[in-house]
């Protein structure tokens, strides 16, 4: 059976194939093997779907159209049975999954050379936390979002194991390992016994000691950014001319979360917004919020304020640009601010490293090395809490986009060869 690994990420995606006896990813953008995971249907070509950075460009260069990104978090959410409108119709959104993964299945295809059956889909440890029936329900929904793309045999691993598998390929003795796979939609942490030729084992399920997951990612941490520094700019904390009436927020919220922006865009949402301006004090502020419904800004925002983010991972300080809302618009940030608007999502992350901990029964000095992936691993607060819960360990990174496709490719090798 010919098989893929399928990393289908709140952010990005990767896809990977068995050719001869190799393990590798699939070209899945031009020469990249990464792409953002982002759909754009433009409405100017009959609701044709860009994909990838293609898709993100369309939307950013103003073509008319819907563009939808943070696709993977609505199979956590009650937005799972949601439509989302297209110039002359609505689509379910689990349809535009099955549509961006059938594009990647056609790209494995396209490396291969052959058509592929079965697919190693990766998923988090827990789409759902706290309820056991609903996350049982989403991984339900992934795989025969999976089968409508195409696959006829799907099976399921989780990220941080993938993660595992991938990093087992270089090391050169046991080894206890800590996976902190910190992504932009949840973060995983499997802790895995690993060691040259252990992978040969048929069943590893004693080797995975623990896996512990939260919905905690980048898009939280863009959200987060966006309602300190971007949103008081539209009005979010203003007050209103009647001070019996609080601003409302959840118009806020949604705009400043990538998998809600899109909710923002109906004719009810627009009276609101002008039912706000109306009575607002700073009335020059909820003329910009006005101005980001109407012309479709929200995305725009999320990237600008997910660009400042990412600037402060390596400065001090940064602005999230908004120049097109307005000529000159910013919004200063520094480090700290950030650390700070990040802090209840820090601690949910140390709590998931300590409960990885006590249920694999490991003590953290008896962690021999950390293994840092997923792109949110990057901001120097989310490093610095797991470095705080196991000092003593080695902290190693793989490819911060890839290892966990590759992994689950190994495991698609594997399982399916
Ligand atoms: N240098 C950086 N500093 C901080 N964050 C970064 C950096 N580079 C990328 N990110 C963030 O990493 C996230 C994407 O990481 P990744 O591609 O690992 O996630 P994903 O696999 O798509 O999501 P998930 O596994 O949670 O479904 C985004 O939120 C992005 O903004
Ligand atoms: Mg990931």
């Amino acid at each position: 059976m010919r098989a893929a690994g399928f990393d289908f990420g709140t952010s990005n995606s990767a896809i990977g194939i068995v050719k001869g006896n190799a393990a590798t990813l699939a070209p899945v953008e031009g020469s990249s093997t990464m792409i953002p995971s982002a759909v754009f249907f433009d409405f100017a070509d009959h609701d044709k779907p860009h994909y990838g950075r293609d898709a993100i460009d369309a939307y950013v260069n103003g073509n008319d159209g819907r563009l939808m990104r943070g696709l993977k978090t609505i199979l956590s959410t009650a937005l799972i049975s949601e439509r989302t409108a297209l110039s002359k119709r609505a689509i379910p959104l689990t349809d535009v999954i099955a549509m961006f993964s059938r594009h990647l299945r056609l790209k494995a295809e396209e490396a291969l050379g052959a058509p592929v059956d079965a697919v190693v889909h990766g998923r988090p440890v827990r789409f759902v936390e706290g309820d056991d029936a609903a996350d049982a329900r989403a991984e339900t929904t992934l795989a025969s979002l999976a089968r409508q793309a195409g696959y006829g045999e799907v099976s399921f691993l989780y990220e941080p194991v993938a993660a595992a598998a991938q990093y087992e390929q270089n090391v050169k003795q046991e080894e206890i390992v800590l996976v902190a796979d910190i992504g932009g939609g949840t973060s995983d942490f499997s802790i895995v016994r690993i060691g040259p030729g252990r992978d040969r084992a048929s069943d590893r399920r004693d080797d995975i000691l623990a896996n512990t997951g939260v919905r905690v990612g980048g898009t939280d941490f863009d959200r987060n950014l966006s309602l300190a520094a971007v949103m008081p700019l539209f009005g979010l904390g203003t007050e209103l001319v009647d001070k019996q009436l609080p601003m409302p927020r959840s118009i806020f919220d949604d705009l400043a979360w990538w998998p809600t922006i899109n909710l923002c865009y109906t004719p009810k949402i627009q009276r609101e917004a002008e039912e706000i301006h109306r009575l607002a004090v700073e009335q020059e502020k909820t003329a910009r919020l006005l101005a980001v419904l109407s012309k479709h800004l929200g995305h725009r925002i999320a990237f600008a304020a997910e660009q400042a983010k990412i600037d402060l991972t390596a400065d001090d300080s940064a602005s999230v640009g908004l120049a097109f809302v307005e000529a000159g618009l910013a919004a200063p940030m520094t480090r700290e601010t950030f650390d700070e608007a990040i802090a209840s999502e820090l601690t949910r992350l140390r709590l998931a490293v300590w409960n990885c901990l006590a249920l694999a029964d490991v003590d953290a000095e008896n962690v021999d090395t950390v293994f840092m992936t997923g792109g949110s691993s990057l901001v120097p607060a989310v490093e610095a809490v797991v470095r705080d819960e196991i000092p003593n360990a080695s902290f190693k990174r793989g490819d911060d986009f890839l290892s966990v496709g590759l992994g689950l490719t190994l495991e698609a090798q594997a399982r399916y060869a």
